[in-house]
């Protein structure tokens, strides 16, 4: 499968150098192109170098890799030149598929990864538009393994897709590090000790859950016994985190509905 990816940015370049890594894709078959064509000269060994349309006449599967504010402009490039049995992929969630319709007559996709891709566990987030034949869904399904599960969605269920695995590391990195400052005010043991400790535990927890089909209360009864240590702080997070959690997810929510609001916007040209 002729793969091409546009915009050698974070998304861009973690996706080449994957493919790449997995054997997916031969150098032959690989095609990159970047709006500063210096970033892009290190892929020299893995990909053809190539501009955004010769990009988009070779490819049977074009990744779109670019901010929204660049995206109408690159899909307006490739439009003519696509050629018509090919699956164009934007990694933009915002942008939706019918508003790129109206640039571009050709199949459509939506992919979001996560960070976790970097070490190959990504929950990578996939939507399709309609019509798109099920042997595409699965050549993207099947290439896009090599960064870990994929997973998909509707496209109106995108954004709360999201929240849960690509912006999640954001937020669990973000709740442990409160966590470790506050136990660090009630401890000798190092920084660094704390914050080890506590990465590998969630590591393992999350690990036991899924290689054991462990739900959350069974973790907590089999740590909390009755009366004891861990029951006085489970209930102090049941207590007082969801009203953090429901703040959370009503923010993100909201300030995700302004984004798309303003990529739509951007991307209609007004
Ligand atoms: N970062 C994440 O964690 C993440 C996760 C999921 C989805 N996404 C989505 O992925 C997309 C890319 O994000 P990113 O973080 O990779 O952005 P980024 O690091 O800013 O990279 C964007 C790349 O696009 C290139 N570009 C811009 N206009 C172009 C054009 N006309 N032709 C060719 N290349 C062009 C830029 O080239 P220059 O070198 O000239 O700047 C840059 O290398 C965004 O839509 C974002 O919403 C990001």
């Amino acid at each position: 499968m002729k793969t091409g990816i546009i915009g050698y940015g974070s998304m861009g370049r973690m996706m080449l150098w994957k493919f790449s890594e997995a054997g997916n894709v031969s150098r032959q078959d690989l095609y990159v192109s970047n709006r500063t064509p210096d970033k892009v000269q290190e892929a020299i060994g893995i990909a053809q170098i190539t501009t955004n349309t010769e990009l988009a006449q070779n490819a049977d599967m074009i990744f779109v890799c670019v901010r929204p504010v660049d995206l109408k402009h690159v899909i307006e490039e490739i439009a003519d030149t696509v050629s018509q049995d090919a699956l164009v992929v934007s990694l933009n969630g915002s942008v939706s598929f019918d508003s790129m319709h109206k640039v571009i007559d050709c199949r459509m996709a939506k992919v979001i990864p996560s960070l976790t891709a970097e070490i190959g566990r990504s929950q990578t987030l996939v939507c399709f538009d309609e019509g798109v034949e099920q042997d595409k869904k699965d050549a993207l399904t099947e290439l896009l393994k090599c960064i870990g599960d994929v997973i998909e969605l509707p496209e109106d269920e995108m954004g709360m897709g999201s929240e849960l695995v690509s912006c999640m590391p954001g937020f669990i990195a973000s709740i442990f590090d409160v966590i470790c400052n506050s136990a660090e005010g009630h401890t000798d043991i190092p920084r660094d000790m704390i914050v080890k400790m506590v990465l590998s535990t969630i590591s393992a927890t999350g690990d036991l859950m899924l290689s054991k089909d462990m739900t959350f209360d069974e973790v907590v009864t089999r740590v909390a016994t009755k009366g004891g240590i861990t029951e006085e702080g489970t209930r102090v997070v049941y207590e007082g985190f969801p009203k953090t959690a429901d703040l959370l997810f009503e923010k993100t929510l909201e300030k995700r509905r302004l984004t798309t609001e303003r990529a739509e916007k951007i991307f209609s040209g007004q």
